[in-house]
């Protein structure tokens, strides 16, 4: 079920992204430079999670919700493209094809990123979405990509490098830079879709745990996954002598950390079953999706 609604829904999350910066880019380089990296595809987890949320309540799903989990999608695609760069994590293999600096230089890699990220937001102006709505996304969306959340994480990221530092300065760092953006999928959904306070603290509770999941795999499989498999080159975390889940509770610890994550997941879950408009099973399946 999961898969269909998959594969009908987001090519018109992907045609929102191309379409907006083919009309709004007036530099050709640049345009290229940014449709490389949104064609490269990709797993597409945040715009996915957005769409099932809203769906699973029971919400329309509209050209407003494209442009949403559109402007999502082009945050982390930037936030990837500057990951990779030299000065960051410095890889040259993303979503299987070489990074985006490798193919356009560091200049317009960087320029990429900044078109995408500004992008995101000029795209989420232009929804017909209430006004409060709209205002209210605009800065959950800032303070999850900003200073609180994505760009905090990559920042403490890149300080824990060469450093032990504590469980609970990880699951931080792991909260800011993966967490903040799949939290807000899960919230924007239940925004679009009406919800009351209640449902979007779940969905906020939900999103922590689903974020410091996915970390936590991306962490386990840069060690134990394969290139051919990922799309990107493994092992790069040890090279880096990055703090990670691995490196600082083994691989043994770090799995049973990922599974403790999902099943307090699978508890917000069925909490939200008592929820009148909500309807589980696409949820279900998304969750297994962040299994090892
Ligand atoms: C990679 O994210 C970066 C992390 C936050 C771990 P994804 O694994 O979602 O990357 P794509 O979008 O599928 O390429
Ligand atoms: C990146 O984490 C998180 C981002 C905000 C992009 P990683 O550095 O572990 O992501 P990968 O492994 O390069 O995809
Ligand atoms: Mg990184
Ligand atoms: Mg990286
Ligand atoms: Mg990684």
């Amino acid at each position: 079920m999961l898969q269909s609604f998959r594969a009908k829904e987001l090519p018109k999350v992907e045609e929102a992204m191309l379409t907006f910066i083919k009309e709004h880019t007036s530099n050709e380089q640049l345009e290229k430079s940014m449709t490389y990296s949104v064609k490269a595809g990709g797993k597409r987890i945040r715009p996915l999670i957005v769409l099932a949320t809203t769906v699973s309540f029971k919400g329309e799903v509209d050209t407003d919700t494209y442009h949403v989990a559109a402007a999502l999608e082009m945050i982390h695609t930037y936030s990837l493209i500057h990951d990779d760069l030299p000065a960051m994590d410095d890889d040259d293999l993303r979503r299987g094809k070489p990074t985006n600096h490798k193919v356009f230089g560091e200049a317009l890699a960087i320029l990429a990123g900044d078109g995408l990220l500004t992008g995101a937001f000029q795209l989420l102006s232009e929804t017909s979405l209430e006004p409060t709505k709209q205002v209210l996304l605009f800065q959950l969306l800032a303070k999850a990509s900003g200073t609180e959340g994505m760009v905090a994480g990559q920042a403490g990221d890149m300080a824990a490098e060469k450093q032990q530092v504590s469980l609970k300065k990880l699951m931080s760092i792991h909260r800011g830079k993966t967490g903040a953006l799949l939290t807000f999928a899960f919230i924007a959904g239940g925004i679009l879709a009406n919800q009351t306070d209640y449902v979007i603290e779940q969905l906020r509770k939900l999103g922590q745990h689903i974020g410091l999941a996915f970390q936590i795999r991306d962490d386990l499989l840069d060690v134990i996954g394969t290139t051919e498999m990922l799309g990107k080159n493994v092992g790069q975390d040890e090279k880096s002598e990055k703090s990670t889940y691995p490196s600082l509770l083994g691989l043994a610890g770090a799995k049973e950390a990922l599974q403790a994550e999902l099943t307090l997941a699978n508890q917000i879950v069925e909490g939200l079953e008592e929820v009148e408009d909500f309807e589980s099973s696409l949820f279900n399946e998304l969750i297994t999706l962040f299994e090892l």
